[in-house]
């Protein structure tokens, strides 16, 4: 198979399906932060593999548990359970809310089996069409058609109708909208405490508690998507717990597994229990392998030590950010909490974004976007100080050459 050997960028155009536009350059090895692509180009990673990287690139925590799983059992299919699945279920109850675990792949799975699930308590419920389900305007679940279609961006949707029904889309962070539309034949209400994909948007505390006692006062499952803000990205374990406000069934992946695919739904038992043998399911869920990666990822992640290093280094992003700002006058707005990081360009650079993270690859800083006017940062969550440094000089220069060239 010699074509395999030395496959270039071209090949991208010529054999994958055009859905992405990923950069000129292919990265193929990463330790810690730090990667080096097919020409031996070294990069400083502040993408983090949008949110999922928690521990950087190859950490012997996560190889070690995927090796060792990886000589015992890698698959063995869910009419029969297996160790690390039970292990990591245990961590998660244990350290959240929940008393009850489904696994999946993804955060979109995660999602849909959310929904799914939040469509059977309103069946369950005896009520007459309790099924609608609120979402916000902006927001991200996933690619599925239900998940994109509980998303709050058409542009995602649109070409895929006809899309699931009973989905109502309502402004972020509006509560009086939320007032208005949640009511007895509302099943659910779906939101991120931050929006990650929609510009690193954080839900007001007002708006979470708001939406707390509206669901309660309707029978509504709360359902918290931190597929994007879980699992310590934040500076807590989940954005949550930085809030009064406790979810019934939260969504998590990205960083669960760092790197390796895995999502789950927690919920607590009173919904958890609503779904019965053969109302969903997965082949790959709860796998072996990804469970012993997780498990280890999330044992090493759930520490005082990770959770408050997450602030320390927001703290150190923030102030170089802010530096930067000061000399190039780009950025409305840095915000977003923890190390989910969102840059807002000013109206005048306006869909700029893209633009300014092509740059940041070519001086050696992989970023990301989020829309197309924020320019977002989802390192590791252990990424060393100096890294953070070197890769703010590296955006500095991708600044300059991009206030330069405009
Ligand atoms: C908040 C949120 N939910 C769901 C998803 C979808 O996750 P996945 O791409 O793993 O399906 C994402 C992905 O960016 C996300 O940010």
């Amino acid at each position: 198979m010699s074509q395999n050997i030395h496959p270039n960028r071209q090949d991208f155009n010529q054999y994958m399906v055009p859905v992405f536009a990923p950069a000129q350059f292919i990265p193929v090895r990463g330790e810690g932060s730090r990667l080096w692509d097919q020409a031996g180009k070294e990069y400083i990673d502040f993408a983090g593999g949008i949110a999922v990287n928690a521990l950087g690139h190859a950490h012997p925590v996560a190889v070690k548990a995927l090796v060792e799983q990886g000589q015992k059992l890698w698959h063995i299919g869910n009419g029969y359970t297996n160790e690390p699945v039970l292990n990591l279920a245990k961590q998660l109850v244990e350290s959240t809310f929940a008393d009850k675990v489904f696994f999946c792949n993804s955060g979109a799975e995660a999602n849909e089996a959310a929904l799914k699930l939040a469509r059977k308590v309103g069946l369950l419920s005896g009520s007459a069409n309790k099924n609608k389900i609120i979402a916000f305007q902006n927001a991200f679940h996933g690619r599925t058609l239900f998940t994109v279609t509980a998303g709050g961006q058409p542009k995602y949707s649109q070409d895929f109708a006809p899309l699931p029904e009973g989905i109502q889309h309502l402004p972020f962070n509006d509560l009086d909208a939320a007032r208005a539309a949640i009511d007895a034949e509302t099943c659910a209400v779906i939101v991120e405490p931050i929006q990650g994909e929609g510009g690193v948007i954080t839900a007001t505390p007002e708006f979470l508690k708001g939406l707390r006692e509206l669901c309660d006062q309707h029978g509504a499952v709360l359902i918290f998507d931190e597929v994007q803000t879980g699992v310590g990205r934040t500076g807590s374990l989940y954005a949550y717990m930085n809030t009064e406000v406790t979810p019934d069934i939260l969504t998590t992946a990205k960083a669960l597994g760092g790197g390796f695919p895995i999502g789950a739904m927690i919920a607590t038992d009173k919904y958890a229990n609503m779904f019965v043998v053969g109302d969903h399911g997965t082949t790959y869920g709860g796998n072996p392998l990804a469970s012993a990666v997780a498990s280890a990822v999330f044992e090493f992640i759930n520490t005082p030590e990770v959770l408050n290093g997450v602030r320390t280094r927001a703290q150190i992003f923030a102030e170089g950010l802010n530096e930067l700002n000061a000399r190039y006058g780009l950025f409305e707005e840095i915000r977003g909490q923890g190390l989910l990081i969102g840059c807002v360009l000013k109206a005048e650079y306006a869909g700029k974004a893209k633009d300014i993270v092509t740059l940041a690859g070519q001086e050696g800083l992989l970023a990301l976007v989020a829309g197309p006017n924020v320019v977002r940062f989802t390192p590791s969550l252990i990424i060393a100080e100096e890294q953070i440094k070197e890769g703010l000089q590296r955006f500095d220069r991708a600044l300059a050459r991009f206030v330069n060239e405009k």
